[in-house]
């Protein structure tokens, strides 16, 4: 019987299985969160401390960058020991402790898995480059007597690799690589590969995980003449894998890291036998886009083009990450007009893509924060927030890499940021200190106290959030506007009728909002409880202030 078939009950569909349709996600790095060892890096114990605090965000599910040893030239996305944790951030039962204190206050825990390669520091690397050629241990890697193999391929680190293929002086031979060339490609045309992933998964889910977000899953499997990304070979692996895992734990979820067009994006959720959560990589450039040209198009083009999904798949949607913002799912115009209007300054650019924070991006417009921050949280999909942008954190581009978005979380104005007792210069990032995003006026201490800031209306926002299922759960419904710059939109849930209307613009304006069949219902504002007029037989009048926001219930007069 296919997953399909036994999941989809009425009582499972409202059960906690589907929990991480529920989910609202935080995604941090422990390096960067709180050092509780005094050695300058964060880690497991100073992350369990902040459990209330992420808690109070009225987050229920955290999602944790790799924590493995690795010698971090890629900032932990380099594994060299699967089945460990690296020990400036604590150890294994440091890890439990976390994870039992997390479920202890009913959040869950989804753990990066670099699935698709290794450090060149890994035991199977070293071993593998030693081995005869054509040996199982050899063959945990993809290698080639050439470098023209898989040609069709592109290059995603363009600015730093300018070939997939590099040479092993030890093996005498080309190996594979999607990412940097320390990250040699795991072979999964090898079963014994296949074995080794499935038992580190089960070692993370012995120690009760809820789910792994699976990095770079579009290039598992290569194939000669293709561009070797989302091979039928790599999602035949992933239905694999996932059946694997429902025999001992029907609750784990796989959520897909594939930076891809909507369309390809959705083959990850299979028939409901694949992922569960996938990211919308092209819905992200575009909710800044409309900003940027004060017009609702780009959103309702990219969601009128995502075509459904598995009921018991969902969208995990985002504004910004630990990456650069990626500008790949845009056209070549486009992606010049995002860059010439949120990243002016060269240094500001990295791939393609755009190395800022949330805030910056935004000029620290509290108006424009609030409306993406609106849209995020009502748009069909789980939200995942990036630590530090729920107070508005800055970004240093002087650092290199990505380095500039994974400062560390400045927690209050006492020495480094209230991160970290060690001195300055032993912190793994340094903190943000320039006048306009510095820790001294930017932490977490002073927006708990300042009821206006930005931190306790992100906390209000998702208490409305988590008040009315159609936000999660519900299906969703573009109204159509006299006004381009005016975006609309309906959530349903049976009875739980949300219209969600935002002025993407820097004017104010009125617009009428068409609601067909909604005649006589009355809208009530959710965060006020304001009573709005009656909708009547012709287009609704709405009027907003620049970058303005409702979110109305909708009730049955009488
Ligand atoms: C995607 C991750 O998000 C990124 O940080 C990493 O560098 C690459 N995959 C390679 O693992």
């Amino acid at each position: 019987m296919s997953l399909h078939e036994r999941r989809l009950t009425d009582h499972e569909l409202g059960g906690n299985t589907l929990w991480y349709k529920d989910a609202v996600i935080y995604q941090l790095h422990i390096k960067s969160f709180l050092d509780a060892d005094g050695d300058g890096i964060g880690d497991l114990s100073g992350l369990t401390r902040k459990l209330d605090y992420i808690s109070s965000l009225g987050i229920n599910t955290i999602w944790l960058m790799p924590f493995y040893p690795s010698p971090r030239r890629d900032d932990g996305y380099d594994i060299s020991n699967y089945k460990d944790v690296s020990p400036e951030y604590g150890s294994v039962e440091d890890f439990q402790t976390f994870v039992n204190a997390a479920h202890a206050r009913k959040i869950r825990v989804v753990i990066e898995l670099v699935v698709n390669h290794t450090s060149d520091e890994h035991p199977w690397f070293q071993r593998a480059r030693r081995a005869r050629a054509g040996s199982p241990e050899r063959d945990y890697y993809v290698w080639s007597d050439t470098d023209d193999k898989f040609a069709e391929t592109r290059i995603i680190f363009v600015d730093t690799e300018k070939s997939n293929w590099s040479w092993d002086p030890v093996a005498k031979s080309y190996y594979w690589h999607r990412f940097y060339s320390h990250q040699p490609d795991l072979n999964y045309r090898n079963p014994e590969v296949v074995e080794e992933l499935l038992s580190i998964m089960n070692f993370w889910l012995d120690k009760d995980v809820d789910g792994f977000r699976l990095d770079a899953i579009p290039h598992l499997v290569e194939r000669e003449h293709t561009d070797s990304e989302n091979l039928p070979e790599t999602h035949a692996l992933l239905k694999h894998i996932r059946a694997r895992l429902e025999e001992r734990h029907p609750d784990v979820i796989l959520l897909a890291e594939a930076n891809l067009w909507q369309e390809e994006a959705r083959e990850y959720f299979g028939d409901g036998d694949e992922c569960h959560m996938a990211f919308h990589f092209p819905l992200m450039p575009r909710m800044f886009m409309a900003l940027a040209k004060q017009n609702a198009r780009p959103i309702k083009t990219i969601l009128r083009q995502t075509n459904s999904i598995p009921d018991e798949c969902q969208w995990a949607i985002f504004l910004r990450n630990h990456d650069e913002l990626t500008l790949e799912m845009v056209s070549e115009a486009e992606r010049n007009f995002l860059w010439e209007t949120y990243a002016a300054d060269k240094r500001a650019r990295l791939n393609l893509g755009i190395r800022r924070r949330l805030s910056p991006l935004m000029d620290q417009d509290r108006r424009r924060i609030e409306l993406l921050h609106m849209l995020l949280f009502s748009l069909p999909g789980s939200p995942v927030l990036y630590y530090g942008d729920e107070i508005g954190m800055g970004d240093n581009t002087d650092l290199g890499d990505r380095d500039g978005v994974r400062t560390p979380m400045q927690w209050s104005d006492d020495r480094n940021a209230g991160f970290s007792n060690a001195a300055p210069h032993k912190l793994a990032l340094p903190v943000i200190d320039d006048p306009q995003f510095s820790y001294a006026a930017i932490n977490v201490a002073a927006q708990d106290n300042d009821p206006h800031s930005l931190l306790n209306w992100i906390r209000q926002m998702l208490a409305l959030r988590r008040r009315h299922r159609a936000f999660a759960r519900g299906a969703m419904r573009f109204a159509k506007t006299d006004d381009d710059r005016v975006i609309a939109y309906l959530r349903t849930c049976g009875e739980d009728v949300i219209l969600c209307a935002a002025n993407l613009s820097s004017v104010s304006l009125a617009a009428k909002i068409s609601l067909p069949k909604l005649a006589d219902y009355v809208p009530i504002e959710l965060a006020g409880g304001t009573t709005f007029p009656v909708i009547g037989r012709d287009s609704y009048p709405l009027t907003f202030q620049p970058y303005a926001y409702f979110w109305l219930k909708l009730t049955k007069a009488g």
